[in-house]
């Protein structure tokens, strides 16, 4: 695998620079009393903490921001349950990319279980039954995709739902920024599988179409806000224009992206359909004001 490692290094140590000079220019606001744009902002790091230097650092190098840049992880604990995935060289390189282009905050990380294990509940609870084998999203490239696409769920409806309510101009230009990278790395994935969507998820009877709308609804379920996702096949009354059923990218019916609330948002990550009882990929919950104040607001 070395020729895994000798093609990313460089990528690697151009990005670390990237990323800490902005890490240190944002660090400056940060001095003064959080505001609600901060909280906002903040809100929407817990995610990109999942995936980039969890799922796709660990899913690319088999180590995490600890390992190869701790300076930049703000504190916080390091993550459950990270490993290599066996991915191909192309996908390698390109999830690579991906992590190392989330621009995280100055905001500490929150505890993060990307264990292979709670991957395999959110798939069973997808599928509606005991998938067996358990789901393994570091077993092949399909399924770390397939996982991607779950996680990349997250964060681009928040920014959608967060960025008019931006004051400040400085974290408005952010915002935008993320908005477009993240929503760039959710249409990738999106194509890959696209392109994959009759293939079947093996060894389960379901193709790859399927496996996205269940992840979808599941998503809907979860978090009880109506249809805010949609897998790669639909009905075509549900398609672009009413008229496809082909769905590479996902969008309301008046083909923009949809926006989510924040408690709609950790109601999915939870698992639980509750944004005041922590759990699933957070276990002990989201970091930054919102999401703490939604543990207080128990029902
Ligand atoms: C950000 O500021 C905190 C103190 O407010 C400091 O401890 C930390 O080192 C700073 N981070 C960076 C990347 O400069
Ligand atoms: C806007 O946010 C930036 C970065 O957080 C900060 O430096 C600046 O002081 C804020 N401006 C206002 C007017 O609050
Ligand atoms: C991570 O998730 C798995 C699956 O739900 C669970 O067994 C494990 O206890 C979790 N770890 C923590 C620390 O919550
Ligand atoms: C989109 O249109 C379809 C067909 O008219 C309808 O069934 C569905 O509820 C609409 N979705 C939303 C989110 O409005």
């Amino acid at each position: 695998m070395a020729l895994g490692y000798t093609l990313p290094s460089a990528v690697l140590v151009t990005s670390l620079f990237i990323l800490r000079s902005y890490s240190l220019e944002l660090n400056v606001s940060q001095a003064q009393a959080p505001t609600p744009d901060h909280d906002l902002v903040e809100f929407l790091q817990n995610f990109e903490y999942l995936g980039a230097d969890q799922f796709f650092l660990h899913g690319a190098t088999g180590r995490g921001l600890d390992a190869i840049a701790p300076e930049l992880n703000q504190g916080g604990p390091p993550p459950l349950g990270g490993k290599l995935a066996a991915l191909d060289p192309f996908t390698k390189d390109v999830i690579l990319q991906f992590a190392w282009q989330k621009r995280v905050v100055d905001c500490p990380r929150p505890l993060l279980n990307i264990s292979k294990q709670l991957f395999a509940e959110f798939a069973n609870q997808a599928a509606g039954q005991t998938l067996s084998p358990p789901f393994d999203p570091y077993a092949n490239t399909l399924n770390f995709l397939l996982a991607s696409y779950g996680i990349s769920e997250f964060a681009p409806p928040g920014y959608v739902r967060i960025s008019p309510h931006l004051q400040n101009a400085t974290l408005k230009t952010l915002v935008a920024g993320l908005l477009g990278v993240e929503f760039g790395q959710q249409a990738v994935i999106r194509a890959y599988l696209y392109e994959r969507r009759n293939f079947l998820v093996f060894p389960y009877p379901v193709t790859v179409a399927e496996f996205t709308n269940s992840l979808s609804e599941l998503g809907n379920r979860l978090g009880k806000e109506g249809t805010k996702s949609e897998g790669l096949v639909v009905p075509p009354s549900e398609g672009a224009e009413g008229k496809v059923s082909g769905n590479v990218l996902s969008a309301d019916n008046d083909s923009l992206s949809y926006a989510k609330e924040p408690a709609a948002i950790v109601r999915v990550a939870y698992g639980r359909g509750n944004e005041a009882v922590p759990g699933g990929f957070f276990p002990r919950g989201a970091n930054g004001r919102i999401a703490r104040s939604f543990l207080t607001a128990a029902p």
